[in-house]
């Protein structure tokens, strides 16, 4: 949420921050800016709406500064205007400061700072922080002035800022009296440095990094970089100097690139086959029936005996966890239970400790799910991580995890790590069934179930001219309702979530038979209603719920199985999938729902890689 870059170097800096901005934008789309510094002045050039906006003012603009710092913007506090735009100034243009996080107590030291007689263009948070950094440079003691260390004021005014602050946030500063460094701070919103040779890099993820560094250093929590051209000094607001690991970043800079498709969503839709067959490579052991994982990092015993597990998550991760629910609970045989992130971090649930605690995230960032884990953490529970970015916070706090490896998502919509953390809520319920009931046979015939998966996924691709034609005939309708039950409740539950965040049209997910409990009072011959319905243990009583619709007018669109004739003769359009056993039916049927919102907010001309409002990777509570 929000995206920050900055560049020290002998290079152009606008020219770095530029590019990285564009590979950030997913981040928040709202406004964006940058500030270089050079002949001892600061440079700022900011613009409300896409990056290209800014692109287009930084072609009539010089900025040739070789320091600078930039940010796209997910408005927190302040609408999305020139003003509001990152990066804001402080003091008499001494420095400039972009920030990702909210900081909750910014009224109370706006009003002291007003007192003082300090004065605010914006109604942001980061003006404030700003503004205070300003405050805090101009009162460093005498003896911080003298020290040898030419960056000592620096320091003290950083530190005594950031004690001020509550909240969370992920900075980087650049100052006009001190051109040769860019200060990062990073407290619940992470910021990554990329080594170069000669010059290096900060930004809020590592996707600017791609193609210009391998070489990498997360900050952590309560750390501040001092960066120049040729060093990297971290120090912890408790400790001191501290070391730092440089580790190598595994992104290549064609995970960024587009490869001929229009959109990253369905570019990411088609890489599915290669990113299910991915989340479990290496992980299937057919000797012993099971799944093998690296890192879950508790001994035997403590596996073994596991009486009940949470799953926690946000979102789309959160309908994956469901899935995963039904398959632990169905083939494992252990209590399940799905929270919301947002709930269990101020939920005091009564756990025993034998309860192990997933948290499913695909950036790894997402703060309630963070504050969730490390509550979980605090209480004494093992925590473990099922993470798609390598290196994430999540990743890095939890005490095991597994990796989804689905390869960077840039579209804002989650699909293909949705997918792979259903595959990896598979295996997880096999490895549990086969430590308690599951028999090798049963466990070996998941096994090749899941080995034909990545095919399946394959086939239900090709479902997409279809899901274009049957989109473009109901993509005028305004409202939806999606219905499934048993494992594809919340495959319903995720076909309206993709629907309504990229075509704003309401679309509501119900179990199937729970729609006659309220939400069929919305049904009209205008309100399609979306059935996934293949072949298993509830079929006839999907049927029966289309029926139910079909006598109100309502026209239903179905997700059936390839050989499936009976459904046709009922619905409206009807849409065929690969035959798969019942607990992988969400992740092929996911595929033909994303296609179908993907083609409907085409047609109604939506920005599918940019909804309105939404931001990848949400950092703030
Ligand atoms: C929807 C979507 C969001 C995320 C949610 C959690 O398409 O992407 O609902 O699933 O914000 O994000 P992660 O998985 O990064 O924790």
């Amino acid at each position: 949420m929000c995206g920050i870059v900055g560049y020290i170097g002998q290079g152009q800096a606008a020219e770095f921050l530029l590019d990285g901005l564009r590979r950030l934008e997913y981040r928040g789309y709202d406004s964006s800016g940058i500030a270089t510094v050079e002949d001892g002045e600061l440079d700022v050039a900011k613009a409300a709406g896409r990056v290209e906006e800014l692109a287009a003012l930084l072609k009539m603009r010089h900025h040739n500064g070789s320091v600078g710092i930039g940010h796209t913007r997910w408005a927190t506090h302040g609408p999305a205007t020139d003003i509001n735009a990152h990066p804001h100034l402080g003091g008499d243009q001494i420095l400039a400061l972009v920030h990702n996080g909210v900081i909750e107590n910014f009224r109370a030291i706006k009003d002291r700072l007003i007192d003082k007689g300090y004065e605010f263009q914006s109604a942001t948070d980061t003006e404030v922080v700003a503004q205070l950094l300003a405050y805090e440079l101009e009162k460093v003691s005498d003896e911080t002035l003298d020290s040898e260390d030419p960056l000592a004021p620096v320091i003290q005014a950083v530190q005594k800022s950031l004690a001020k602050l509550r909240g969370t946030y992920g900075l980087a500063v650049i100052f006009r009296d001190w051109p040769h460094v860019i200060v990062a701070a990073r407290l619940g919103s992470p910021l990554v440095i990329g080594v170069g040779e000669g010059e290096n890099f900060i930004a809020s993820d590592s996707s600017p990094l791609a193609g210009r560094t391998k070489k990498i250093v997360y900050l952590a929590d309560n750390e501040i970089a001092l960066v120049t051209t040729d060093t990297i000094r971290v120090i912890h607001r408790d400790s001191g100097d501290v070391a730092h690991d440089v580790q190598t970043l595994d992104i290549d800079a064609t995970e960024v690139d587009l490869n001929g498709f229009p959109h990253y969503m369905l570019k990411e839709i088609y890489e599915q086959p290669e990113t299910v067959r991915n989340a479990m490579r290496g992980r299937l052991d057919k000797d012993s029936a099971t799944a093998v994982f690296g890192g879950l990092n508790l001994t035997p015993n403590q596996l073994q005996s596991v009486k009940r597990m949470v799953l926690t998550a946000c979102g789309t991760s959160w309908h994956a966890a469901l899935v995963g629910e039904y398959m632990i609970e169905t083939l494992a045989r252990i209590p399940v239970e799905v929270e919301y992130a947002s709930e269990l971090r101020y939920r005091n649930p009564p756990l025993d400790d034998q309860t192990l605690l997933f948290a499913l995230t695909q950036s790894g960032e997402t703060i309630d799910t963070l504050a969730a884990l490390r509550e979980m953490k605090r209480k004494g529970h093992p925590t473990m991580s099922i993470c798609n970015v390598v290196g994430s916070t999540i990743a890095r706090e939890a005490d095991g995890g597994i990796y989804l490896h689905a390869g960077q998502e840039i579209g804002v919509a989650s699909t293909k790590a949705f997918t792979a953390q259903c595959v990896v809520m598979s295996l997880l319920a096999l490895y549990f069934g086969r430590l308690h009931h599951l028999s090798y046979e049963s466990g070996l015939r998941i096994i090749e179930e899941l080995e034909r998966l990545p095919d399946q996924v394959e086939r239900a691709l090709e479902t997409n001219s279809h899901a274009r034609r049957i989109a473009e005939k109901y993509a005028n309708c305004n409202n939806f309702l999606y219905l499934g039950r048993q494992y594809n409740f919340p495959t319903a539950l995720e076909g309206a979530l993709k629907l309504k965040e990229i075509s704003y049209i309401h679309a509501e997910g119900y179990p199937a038979a729970e729609m006659k409990h309220g939400p069929i009072a919305l049904v009209d011959e205008n309100t399609p209603s979306v059935f996934i319905v293949p072949q298993g243990a509830v079929y006839d009583k999907v049927l029966a719920n289309i029926e139910e619709i079909k006598a109100r007018r309502g026209p239903v669109i179905a997700i059936v199985d390839d050989d499936d004739s009976r459904v046709a003769e009922l619905a409206d359009d009807v849409i065929h999938i690969p035959p798969v056993t019942d607990f992988l039916q969400p992740i092929v049927a996911s595929v033909p729902l994303q296609l179908l919102a993907y083609h409907i907010a085409i047609a109604r001309g939506c920005d599918v890689d940019k909804p309105r409002n939404l931001a990848k990777s949400v950092t703030v509570e």
